[in-house]
């Protein structure tokens, strides 16, 4: 099924360029692994309608809620972690414009006056880590004004914002999405990041507004449920969701936790971060009980592993995406269809079929292929090289590496 499969040209979107992948609030925080807008919107186009349920458990920056309301479709998401629920959460909120331009202004004018308010600064030594004592000065006051912010939605912007800023006004490598020092790097001055960045996503917000109906608008918590939380457990009652649109974690690629860490940091998010670890799945550091995979292909991708840490890594990732099946099947309507964006990966050498595991697992509860997609990845979005050994996304400046997956599948299963 899978490997005579040729990919189809039309769902590569290689003539749209990064710009493009980053129109209305798209743009609003760089958020490493996203999928490009124009696949989840064509996707929602094509198999739901007006006012039905579109879910995403593993929302991300919230891609699939922005264009589902865009749509004019009711959506639902959730993830892990608290920064992706407060990224997912302003961009998918249109703001008024006029409201927006005002607490903007009011909120430049105090900064710019800066009446010696305290500043804000949580007690972890991780701030210290990552931003020199002016960056971290600054940044303090910054997020005390913010923070005064009344208008939720309003402050929900602006805490975005500050978010996006910190790479930049941190010593953190700036061409690397994982965590590592640059200690030749000059950070970015905090408040003229800031505000630059504020009145780009001021643009971007009008554009949203413009382009979401208003129907949607004027009720938007009708429209939009977006939490954070397990992807085993959707806010959602049985047999609701129309459609699921989602992409969701590689085993052991990315430590989601670690990569939101400045603006988890600074949101005071992490308390105990080996232990917030654990919660996600596809990390290294998560645990569960054995139990049965319902797939041949991943119980020999396991065998192949051997028994170390990799096999057993590999065996609670499929383990754990197995529950989250369960779950999309509990949300479902009958008909309803899940879209499960995946590519394929290596750890140790052993290819990991993800795609052929996640259809096995999903023909086991009872799912049917309505169809599956191939598709090339021209975008530079997700990265595209491995390290051989622990199989992890590496840096392009990495000589020593393997291609990691420049095409990925597109799996939609029908709920029978
Ligand atoms: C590939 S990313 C999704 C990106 C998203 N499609 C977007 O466009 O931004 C996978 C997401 O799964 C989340 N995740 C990991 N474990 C989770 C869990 N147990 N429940 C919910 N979300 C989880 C991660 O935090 C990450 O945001």
């Amino acid at each position: 099924m899978f490997r005579d499969l040729a990919a189809d040209p039309s769902w590569a979107f290689a003539d749209c360029a990064p710009k493009q992948t980053r129109y209305i609030t798209h743009g609003y925080y760089t958020y490493p692994a996203k999928f490009i807008p124009q696949l989840a919107a064509r996707l929602i186009r094509e198999l739901s309608s007006a006012d039905d349920l579109v879910a995403d458990p593993f929302m991300g920056s919230g891609t699939t809620i922005v264009e589902a309301l865009v749509q004019g479709r009711r959506a639902v998401g959730v993830d892990i972690n608290p920064v992706a629920h407060l990224v997912s959460r302003a961009k998918s909120t249109p703001i008024e414009p006029a409201v927006l331009a005002r607490e903007f202004a009011a909120l430049t004018r105090a900064l710019e006056a800066n009446d010696g308010a305290p500043a804000r600064i949580p007690a972890n030594a991780r701030i210290d880590y990552w931003f020199p004592p002016p960056q971290k000065a600054r940044l303090g006051v910054l997020l005390a004004h913010i923070s005064q912010v009344e208008e939720a939605a309003c402050r929900d912007f602006f805490l975005v914002a500050f978010a996006q800023i910190l790479k930049a006004c941190s010593i953190w490598l700036q061409r690397s999405v994982k965590p590592t020092r640059d200690l030749r790097k000059t950070p970015a001055e905090p408040l003229a990041a800031f505000l630059r960045q504020a009145r780009a996503m001021l643009q971007q917000n009008s554009e949203f507004w413009n382009s979401v109906p208003a129907r949607v608008r004027e009720n938007i918590a009708h429209y939009r449920t977006v939490e954070c939380a397990d992807a085993r457990a959707l806010p959602v009652e049985e047999g609701a969701v129309s459609l699921i649109v989602t992409s969701p974690p590689y085993v052991t690629s990315y430590e989601y936790a670690d990569l939101h860490q400045l603006a988890a940091l600074w949101f005071a998010y992490l308390d105990a971060l080996p232990e917030f670890r654990k919660r996600f799945i596809g990390s290294a550091h998560a645990t569960r009980a054995a139990t049965a995979l319902q797939s041949e292909t991943a119980e020999r991708i396991c065998a192949e592993l051997g028994t170390g840490k990799k096999a057993r890594e590999a065996r609670n990732y499929f383990a754990d995406m197995l529950e989250c099946f369960v779950e999309m099947r509990r949300v479902l309507k009958d008909g309803g269809k899940a879209c499960i964006v995946i590519g394929n990966t290596a750890l140790r050498g052993v290819e990991i079929l993800n795609a052929e595991v996640f259809v096995e697992q999903m023909h086991h509860l009872g799912f049917r292929t309505h169809s599956i997609i191939k598709r090339a990845i021209p975008s530079k979005i997700l990265p595209q090289t491995r390290d051989p050994v622990s199989g992890r996304f590496t840096s392009t400046a990495n000589s020593n590496r393997v291609l990691a997956y420049p095409v990925e599948y597109i799996v939609v299963m029908e709920k029978q």
